[in-house]
């Protein structure tokens, strides 16, 4: 007899029979292990047909990273955050904005910048042709600095994996660096962003733009024009 024919005689070309079996004992392994049943929603449905794909793994990866910062304790900002600022937006964005950390408005809601220099940001990203939701916003850190002072070296190196952690789920082909703070880190370069901004520079596939963060153009609002250069090398290279 063939391996594919039965008993019976009858062929089973594609070796159901088997199959039937091994699933019949896989389902009643599970039983005995106290499985009751399978969720069959159209969202897990969809999440199970598309596990594998590099698309789906990204959003999977940054909700485990959330879940590591939201307890994170590894410097001393976690004993004075009110909440930790993990970053929103577009998921599978092509553009990330990292600024430096968050302020007292971020601090408040949990959200990146959200307060006047978050405004700012928007009408920025808006001047773009974007939406916020079309692009990815986090910091260097994650939770903000009490009075808003710099953060240390330890607290960005505390912090630093995780932003490359959600950079490499994200995999953004541009990152718009906000400020000295964000230039220098993703650059590791220590250069004034006065001589880091006005060009594209590459980290791996990644292409990093530095400009002025929104907040120093709040202060000094003559060096929009600076920004809004910027801006344009970045419209460019993304054929925006
Ligand atoms: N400044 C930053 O660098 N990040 C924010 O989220 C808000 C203000």
């Amino acid at each position: 007899m063939s391996k594919h024919s039965q008993p019976n005689g009858t062929v089973d070309p594609g070796g159901l029979s088997e199959v039937l079996g091994a699933m019949s004992a896989t389902l009643n392994y599970m039983a005995a292990s106290g499985c009751r049943g399978f969720d069959c929603s159209p969202e897990h449905l969809h999440a199970v047909k598309r596990w594998g794909s590099p698309s789906e793994t990204r959003p999977d990866d940054l909700r485990c990273i959330q879940g590591e910062v939201e307890i994170c304790a590894r410097c001393g900002l976690s004993a004075t955050r009110n909440h930790i600022v993990y970053g929103e937006g577009n998921e599978g964005a092509r553009l990330v904005f990292v600024g430096e950390g968050p302020g007292y408005e971020e601090d408040k809601q949990g959200r990146p910048f959200v307060g006047p220099a978050g405004q700012l940001l928007t009408k920025i990203i808006q001047a773009m042709g974007l939406d916020r939701e079309d692009v990815y916003i986090c910091n260097i850190i994650k939770c903000r600095p009490p009075g808003n002072r710099n953060p240390e070296p330890e607290e960005i190196d505390a912090c630093l994996p995780f932003l490359e952690r959600q950079l490499s789920a994200i995999r953004p082909d541009f990152i718009c660096a906000l400020g000295a703070f964000a230039a220098r880190t993703l650059l590791k370069k220590d250069l004034p962003i006065s001589r880091l901004r006005g060009r594209l520079h590459s980290s791996g596939n990644i292409r990093i733009l530095p400009t002025y963060h929104p907040a120093y153009l709040l202060r000094n609002p003559d060096r929009k024009r600076d920004v809004w250069e910027d801006i344009k090398i970045l419209m460019r290279e993304m054929g925006l």
